[in-house]
């Protein structure tokens, strides 16, 4: 994710992630589940405009997405307004790029944006860890997005450990014409008793050996079966995938999107113009952000 700008107007090209591994530690006391999940940024997002205004205002383009207060970056803003007490406003338009209902935390990374554009456009020079507060409170996936990169999030996902980066990575991903809900896909969710845990440090060790072997049957999923469940239409796309992808693919997060390793970007460039594929949903090619997010 870029942020740039100054009191004058702030733009942001945003970026979404993938849950490269993702363990379900258990049911928590608040209905959330404990995580420990690999998130890693990839160069696909949404671009926002943030201009000087008496009062706030969001224009979404590019797709069916309410604009009102359900909207994360209305969310965002409130919360930033509300909480430093501010009597400013602003125009804010958001572009949608990322595919919605997809597990890509495109309204995440959204709502990230949006605090660490505000704190710009507005000058409030807000420390990290208090928009990490913020964050928290707009949704589990935003923290990782004012950090950016290779993270390891625990906790509700909301507790962020940078990672150093990875050699960069390449996929292609596969949307299909449809979303999961996170919480039918979390609800869903079964442990596996008396099953090996997967181990998230292996994983992160792996991944600094390079792609694709640190990729290759390393990556995991728990919340994957879930999401099958509650969306069979799923199915199939992972088995044409699975069949398809040199080195394998998988859910993200709740899904709906899955995601194959790509040795380079040219085989994910081909991988992302196979027919074959094609027909389960849209295609996109994509590599590791090359400009991790968070204030600088
Ligand atoms: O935090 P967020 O709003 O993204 O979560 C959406 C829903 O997903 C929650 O209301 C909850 O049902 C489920 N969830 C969960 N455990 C997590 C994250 C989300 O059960 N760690």
């Amino acid at each position: 994710m870029r942020v740039a700008g100054d009191g004058s107007g702030v733009r942001v090209e945003g970026s979404c992630k993938l849950n490269l591994f993702l363990r379900v530690t258990g049911k928590r006391a608040d209905g959330y589940h404990g995580l420990e999940t690999v998130m890693h940024e990839i160069d696909l997002g949404d671009v926002l405009e943030f201009a000087p205004a008496g009062a706030l205002s969001l224009e979404v383009r590019g797709a069916e997405l309410s604009a009102g207060e359900d909207n994360l970056v209305t969310r965002a803003a409130r919360l930033l307004v509300s909480e430093m007490k501010i009597s400013r406003g602003a125009r804010i338009v958001l572009e949608k790029r990322v595919p919605m209902g997809g597990g890509l935390g495109g309204g995440s990374a959204d709502a990230a944006a949006t605090l660490l554009a505000l704190d710009l456009l507005w000058d409030l020079r807000l420390p990290l860890p208090r928009l990490h507060e913020l964050a928290a409170r707009l949704g589990s996936d935003v923290n990782f997005f004012l950090e950016g990169g290779t993270a390891l999030c625990t906790g509700r996902g909301e507790i962020v450990q940078p990672l150093p980066p990875p050699p960069r990575l390449h996929f292609a991903l596969l949307c299909p014409p449809f979303g999961t809900s996170t919480a039918a896909v979390y609800a869903a969710f079964k442990s596996r008793l008396g099953a090996s845990e997967p181990d998230a440090k292996l994983f992160v060790n792996r991944l600094q050996t390079g792609p694709p072997a640190a990729l290759e049957g390393g990556c995991h999923n728990d919340l994957e079966e879930a999401a099958l469940a509650v969306e069979p239409r799923l199915v199939p796309v992972l088995e044409a995938a699975r069949r398809l992808g040199p080195s394998g693919a998988m859910v993200t997060g709740s899904g709906s999107t899955v995601f194959m390793p790509a040795r380079d970007r040219k085989e994910a460039e081909s991988l992302a113009a196979s027919g074959d594929l094609g027909r389960h949903g849209r295609l996109v090619a994509v590599s590791s952000s090359l400009t991790t997010g968070g204030k600088s």
